[in-house]
């Protein structure tokens, strides 16, 4: 059985204030109705990470951050390692985000040097990958997706590849509100299985998770989850919500 994953992505939002008050929402309704054993993450910015590692306390709710550099230490202004965030209780790392890659150019290879700096942390990347409206206009997604794949993981040995969380998420649906069909989103999951077996084998590819993300809501969580290579979500406007949230997390 693979695991089954949702990780709330709170991206540049939030006060203080508003972050504990989430977070313990989140933790007071899913200790009282979570009756399934998906693993949840909470991934707030990152001078909230210490803090919502604490105040989850001892539920089974872990912590991510949303980004890392690829570096040890040394001198990069303004930037976080692995070990920074592993100190703050993190265990999971976002890479590789479209948002990233659009704003911040992160490219396939920096992606790739990221994901193996995490690894090596013992922190478990959620490696994102999806296309652009314009792409999937082209006929080419499914390619052009595969692709990042190949550019951003492939260099990972079966033992890295095992501990690794894979997020497919269409641009075209990031917080536009559109929503890939569950046919779509079912298509391209399968279609990555397969290109992970090329290159890992079957077991690895068909026990690794890959996420649904792009406006998954209450609403839609249970049609989409439901799909049998879809293996949780990457939640970001309606982890912001914590009922919206729990019932995203319930709907596994
Ligand atoms: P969204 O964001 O749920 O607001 O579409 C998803 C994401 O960017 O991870």
């Amino acid at each position: 059985m693979r695991k089954k994953v949702v990780a709330g992505n709170w991206k540049m939002n939030s006060t203080i204030d508003e972050a504990k008050k989430l977070t313990s929402e989140v933790v007071g309704i899913l200790s009282k109705e979570k009756q399934n054993d998906a693993v949840v993450v909470l991934c707030p910015p990152y001078p909230y990470l210490g803090m919502t590692r604490r105040d989850i306390g001892d539920s089974q709710i872990s912590v991510g951050a949303q980004n890392c550099h690829e570096a040890d230490s040394g001198a990069y202004t303004g930037e976080v390692s692995t070990t920074m965030v592993k100190g703050m209780g993190a265990e999971y790392v976002i890479i590789g985000h479209s948002e990233r890659r659009e704003y911040f150019n992160e490219s396939d290879e920096l992606l790739a040097k990221k994901v193996s700096k995490v690894l090596a942390a013992d922190l478990i990347p959620i490696f994102c990958c999806g296309e652009s409206l314009e792409i999937r206009e082209s006929g080419n997604h499914l390619d052009f997706v595969k692709q990042q794949l190949t550019q951003g993981i492939f260099h990972l040995n079966a033992t890295e590849m095992e501990k690794l969380i894979i997020a497919y998420e269409p641009i075209w649906a990031i917080g536009t509100g559109k929503t890939a069909s569950s046919d779509q989103a079912q298509e391209m999951h399968k279609e990555l299985r397969d290109h992970l077996a090329t290159k890992f084998g079957d077991e690895i590819a068909e026990q690794t998770p890959i996420l649904y993300g792009g406006s998954v809501k209450p609403a839609n969580a249970v049609e989409i989850f439901g799909q049998p290579d879809v293996d949780g979500g990457l939640v970001g406007g309606a982890s912001l919500n914590s009922r919206d949230f729990a019932d995203i997390v319930k709907a596994i």
